[in-house]
């Protein structure tokens, strides 16, 4: 027990503050996007928040079709183990059978609290799935719609670079996202691509944040040791975020 509370204070140390983070980047985002379009959008996602909050938990189903549903294959929101048999294909057994067999010792977490542990976290999927939706930047069979999200950008005030840069962005995390592993994960492979995209377009977003804030300021650098002749500003706003992230980097040079 000891030793657990320990491991979660070490993990708090490293992850926790979130709030403090999260003000941080909003704040980013603000300076970046201006308080305008910044507010106005947060705006719109606070009030689909709220509605969500009161809506019925929809999420994505395992298979990239639906035809499993019919196939008597359904479990409906469950979590579902996916379980290889000889033959390699996948049986799937519901969360409740899987640990039928394993009541003999007393657990630490029990059914009532292992089940309402599920249901915390379908909620917390749940209302997540359920803001894409309402934001449109998911249809209604969880599939990402990157031309909205374009759209959406291109009609901001914005400086025009900038956007370009915003759904340049777009297009890489779209790129990422579809080489996902089809892996067997309990995770339905929609949810995934989901989560995947909005990290790594959050992350994108920041550093083509970082790079506008980088050009604006770049007088204070003298930037001839970094850049050459035919380099624009943006082109040394980048090199000059690099080697900042590689002097300030020490985690990502770590093998252990
Ligand atoms: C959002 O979460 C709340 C509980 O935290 C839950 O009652 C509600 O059903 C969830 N909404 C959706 C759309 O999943």
């Amino acid at each position: 027990m000891l030793r657990l509370v320990v491991l979660l204070t070490a993990v708090c140390a490293v992850f926790g503050d979130s709030f403090a983070k999260k003000y941080g980047f909003s704040k980013v985002m603000t300076n970046c996007f201006g308080e305008d379009n910044y507010y106005g959008w947060s705006k719109m996602v606070f009030k689909a928040v709220k509605e969500c909050y009161g809506e019925e938990t929809v999420l994505p189903m395992h298979g990239a079709s639906d035809m499993e549903e019919e196939s008597g294959d359904n479990y409906g929101n469950q979590p579902v183990f996916v379980i290889l048999n000889a033959e390699g294909q996948e049986q799937k057994f519901p969360l409740r059978f899987a640990f039928a067999q394993r009541q003999k010792r007393e657990a630490l977490y029990d059914a009532p609290v292992l089940k309402k542990m599920v249901s915390k976290v379908k909620a917390k999927i749940g209302n997540f799935t359920c803001v894409m939706k309402k934001m449109n930047y998911v249809d209604e069979d969880f599939n990402i719609d990157y031309d909205y999200m374009k759209q959406e950008i291109q009609d901001l005030d914005l400086d025009d670079e900038l956007k370009a840069d915003l759904m340049e962005g777009i297009d890489i995390c779209n790129d990422f996202t579809q080489c996902l592993p089809a892996g067997k994960s309990p995770m339905p492979q929609k949810l995934q691509k989901m989560l995947a995209f909005l990290k790594c377009n959050k992350k994108k977003r920041f550093t083509v944040c970082m790079k506008h804030d980088f050009k604006k300021h770049l007088d204070f650098f003298d930037t001839s040791a970094i850049q050459k002749e035919d380099e624009d500003d943006s082109e040394a706003a980048e090199k000059l975020i690099h080697v900042m992230w590689g002097l300030e980097n020490n985690d990502d040079f770590q093998l252990y």
